[in-house]
């Protein structure tokens, strides 16, 4: 891994008035800006090279980002929402892939968005939790939205044989015709739901917890994308970089990658986890099995996944 530089200058958090990254490290090439994405995006040399986006943006739900509003007027929020979305589609690369994290009430917008501008979806992944907060009005929300949109969905990058998990077949049922493939015996490429040991929200003494973080997401969920959405030396973006998440497994991985946060209190915190920590679970959360019921008398035993975290 090569050095940092931390070079706390140019982009600040009201504007983009300069132009070059907050932290930058080589080997692979990582850097983090500091502003509002919707300035820094199109100042980047990248732009048009970006082969994968994950984005897991403010919901506006009046969380404390320090100095950043979100508790906007709906209005305002949609017109930032479609803001970011079109900046980001203007540096993805012709073979690119673009990630949204979005609980439901933004969720079909961005869809709608996404595909007038052109973009395919590929998939309408979720993201299931439990411990979702105790309510009696409604169900209680348990998921969020994890929508793969790509520019060609013939020329985008997609490597299933990196994720794979083990299958039902051979984990509940023991079915002696999946362990008798020539390849990737008794796996499968994971289902559209996406729960399960380490998949858990981020809280507690969870041991990827990075403190002073709201919503910091598994590294799980971004190892799967990564794995499956990039090769090593593609090119990884994140406009709302929050605790660093995304740029950890990324240098982890081998990508490339730049992060965009506002606040300058965590852009230092998520610079020190890109660079001086690195994932805690890498590959951890690949290749078991996701099955929820136990063996049924096949020789090969299952366990039940839970919401682990720790
Ligand atoms: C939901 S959090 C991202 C969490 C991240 N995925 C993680 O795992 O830690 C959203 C982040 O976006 C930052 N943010 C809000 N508005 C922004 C903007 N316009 N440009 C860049 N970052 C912004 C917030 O400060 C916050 O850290």
């Amino acid at each position: 891994m090569g050095e940092t530089a931390p070079n706390l200058f140019e982009t600040t958090p009201d504007g983009a008035s300069g132009t070059g990254p907050a932290y930058q490290a080589q080997d692979p090439a990582t850097s983090l800006y500091l502003g509002d994405c919707r300035q820094v995006l199109p100042i980047l040399p990248e732009a048009g090279t970006v082969d994968l986006v994950f984005a897991d943006p403010p919901f506006n739900w009046d969380v404390n980002y320090g100095d950043w509003d979100d508790s906007m007027p709906r209005e305002d929020y949609e017109q930032f929402t479609h803001q970011w979305l079109d900046a980001c589609i203007e540096v993805l690369a012709p073979n690119g892939s673009l990630w949204v994290n979005i609980p439901d009430d933004t969720a079909a917008e961005i869809v709608l968005h996404l595909k007038s501008r052109g973009l395919t979806m590929v998939n309408w992944c979720i993201w299931h939790f439990r411990f979702g907060q105790c309510r009696n009005s409604g169900f209680i929300t348990s998921k969020v939205h994890a929508l793969y949109f790509c520019k060609d969905p013939a020329n985008r990058i997609w490597n299933p044989d990196a994720i794979l998990e083990q299958s039902d077949r051979a984990s509940i049922y023991g079915d002696a015709r999946t362990m008798a493939k020539e390849t990737n015996k008794g796996m499968r490429v994971p289902m559209d739901v996406w729960y399960g040991k380490y998949w858990g929200r981020i809280q507690g003494n969870n041991k990827e917890r990075r403190s002073a973080h709201q919503n910091q997401i598994p590294e799980v969920y971004l190892e799967r994308i990564i794995e499956s959405c990039s090769n090593e030396g593609s090119l990884v973006l994140d406009p709302f970089a929050g605790s660093g998440t995304t740029g950890t497994v990324a240098r982890s991985l081998g990508r490339r990658s730049i992060g965009i946060e506002y606040s300058p209190q965590s852009a230092a915190s998520a610079w020190e986890r890109i660079h001086d920590i690195g994932m805690v679970r890498k590959g951890e959360g690949i290749g078991a099995s996701s099955a929820i019921f136990a063996s049924r008398g096949g020789s090969r035993a299952s366990t039940p996944h839970g919401d682990g975290g720790s």
